[in-house]
């Protein structure tokens, strides 16, 4: 592609890289109908319901109640963010993807473990807060009297995962820019530029780090079928980026990386400014279409000009575990694991309504192991038995074979979210868990590496039965025996989405 192309197509993705301008009267409802959400939420006798609740301000640091001790290698700091601002003023987002981004740190030292959690100060944060109510629509709500935003970085709630990258953290969003937070404060320090004419692009929230440091994400701009693509060094600096088309641009949320290769798992959610112009919220202007089935995107990393489209059944997916790569007689096989469901229900009806303390059940997403063969053109999927969500394996492993697995499964469907934390071997099947039991809701677990170890799984519940949120810490090889070491806060945090380990 011709620099001064690039250039153009950089420069009109950054100035309105989500959202198409609407010709709509302000205030328009979303597909969710009514407006008495906050009543609905606050009548709910549900006693999960706190873990979608507004803390009123940020959390100052707490010492937790530690049992057992957490082992050396799990010292250091456990960084979340998640949706954490969800009402203001009265009025209450209609999905839990919607709200301000609370990112939270948890200082963790054998026996000793102290939680932070602090709002993002994001610019739309700021603004609402000054104005004590909502002024812009979201992914998934169109508050009343909301604006069109001018830009996507207007909206950006800085609330789905984090990225620490050299002594900062940075708060990610997927339709806008990264925020950068002090490590040690939680102060927001402003977003995170890459580079002066790629200012204000998507950077998603699933960045992929090789194991000599090297970060690589992606960014989808609707509006515009782009898709953008960053390496950056170790050090933090922009090494190279561009955009390519797609045509039907679908929502994409998470990628993987091989040794030579950016891997694309793309539902057929597709992206339609119509529906968009004509006043949809950006979610509800997706549209599902089977007939394209699960296109994949294979991009060779050292040169993005060269790419290959192959296609799996029709799917829906948030996450994927991991990829890896061979080389065989048959060809160069990608071999990448994800979580599927057979339909959309997840994002469209069942992180909904637990907006307003209702469980309405989804699919049942799955692990599935898939190979695509970039000699024939072909590609093949198995379904594993283990229902699943926030996949994580060894970051040691990110674009190596792996076969380890650790991720969130049901074992109790008629409450929200998962029940267990499990491991599974993604080459046999084979997989253990532990259970919180019936009154605790799991969030996301990460893998702790301990040289040659087995290494630790670290990770939070909410413990609804008692209120409180706790963090444990497994022993990697024997999860099933339950945790070595668990703090408890004397509080419930909001339920939130993903986290990262930085040792000591
Ligand atoms: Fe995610």
């Amino acid at each position: 592609m011709e620099r001064r192309e690039l250039l153009r197509l950089l420069a009109s993705a950054g100035a309105l890289p989500l959202f198409a301008p609407l010709a709509r009267a302000a205030g328009t409802a979303d597909a969710t109908g009514g407006d008495n959400w906050q009543a609905q939420f606050e009548a709910a006798s549900a006693p999960w319901k706190t873990g979608f609740a507004t803390p009123a301000n940020d959390l100052p640091l707490t010492r937790a109640t530690v049992r057992g001790r957490f082992p050396d290698a799990v010292a250091g700091t456990l960084f979340r963010v998640g949706p954490a601002g969800h009402d203001m003023g009265g009025e209450r987002y209609h999905h839990w993807f919607d709200g301000d981004g609370m990112v939270h740190r948890f200082v963790i030292d054998g026996a000793d473990v102290r939680h932070q959690g602090r709002y993002v100060a994001t610019p739309k944060r700021v603004a609402e807060v000054r104005a004590g109510r909502r002024l812009y629509e979201t992914f998934g709500t169109m508050p009343p009297g909301g604006e069109s935003p001018t830009s996507a970085d207007s909206i950006n709630v800085a609330n789905t995962s984090v990225l620490p990258l050299q002594g900062e953290v940075l708060a990610l969003w997927e339709g806008g820019s990264a925020t950068r937070i002090d490590a040690r404060t939680l102060d927001t320090l402003g977003v995170k530029t890459w580079r002066a004419d790629l200012a204000g692009m998507p950077f998603s929230a699933h960045p992929k780090v090789d194991p000599d440091g090297t970060v690589w994400n992606f960014g989808v701009s609707s509006g515009q079928g782009l898709l953008a693509l960053y390496e950056i060094a170790p050090e933090g600096t922009l090494r190279r980026a561009a955009v390519v088309p797609v045509a039907d641009m679908p929502m994409v949320h998470d990628f993987a990386v091989t040794e030579r290769h950016l891997v694309f798992l793309m539902p057929p959610l597709v992206y339609d400014n119509k529906r968009k112009e004509a006043g949809s919220t950006f979610l509800d202007a997706h549209v599902w279409r089977p007939e394209l089935g699960m296109r994949a995107l294979v991009v060779d990393k050292h040169d993005w000009e060269r790419r290959q489209m192959l296609e799996l059944p029709a799917g829906f997916l948030f996450h994927v575990g991991n990829a890896w790569e061979e080389d065989t007689p048959r060809g160069t096989l990608i071999h990448v694991d994800y979580v599927r469901s057979d339909n959309t229900d997840s994002v469209f009806i069942s992180n909904r309504e637990v907006m307003r303390a209702r469980r309405v059940r989804g699919a049942d997403p799955h692990l599935t192991v898939a190979t695509l063969n970039l000699g024939t053109g072909k590609a093949t999927q198995v379904a594993l038995a283990q229902e699943a969500e926030f996949p994580r394996i060894d970051p040691r492993r990110v674009g190596l074979r792996h076969r380890q697995v650790v991720h969130a499964t049901q074992i109790r469907p008629d409450l929200p979210g998962f029940g267990a934390v499990a491991r599974t071997d993604v080459e046999t099947g084979r997989s253990q868990r532990f259970s919180y039991g019936t009154q605790a809701i799991v969030e996301e677990h990460v893998f702790v590496p301990d040289g040659k170890k087995p290494g630790w799984v670290l990770g939070t519940a909410f413990d609804f039965g008692r209120q409180k949120t706790v963090l444990s810490c497994f022993a990697a090889d024997h999860l099933a025996a339950g945790p070595v070491a668990q703090a408890t806060l004397p509080y419930a945090l909001p339920l939130g989405l993903h986290g990262a380990f930085v040792p000591a």
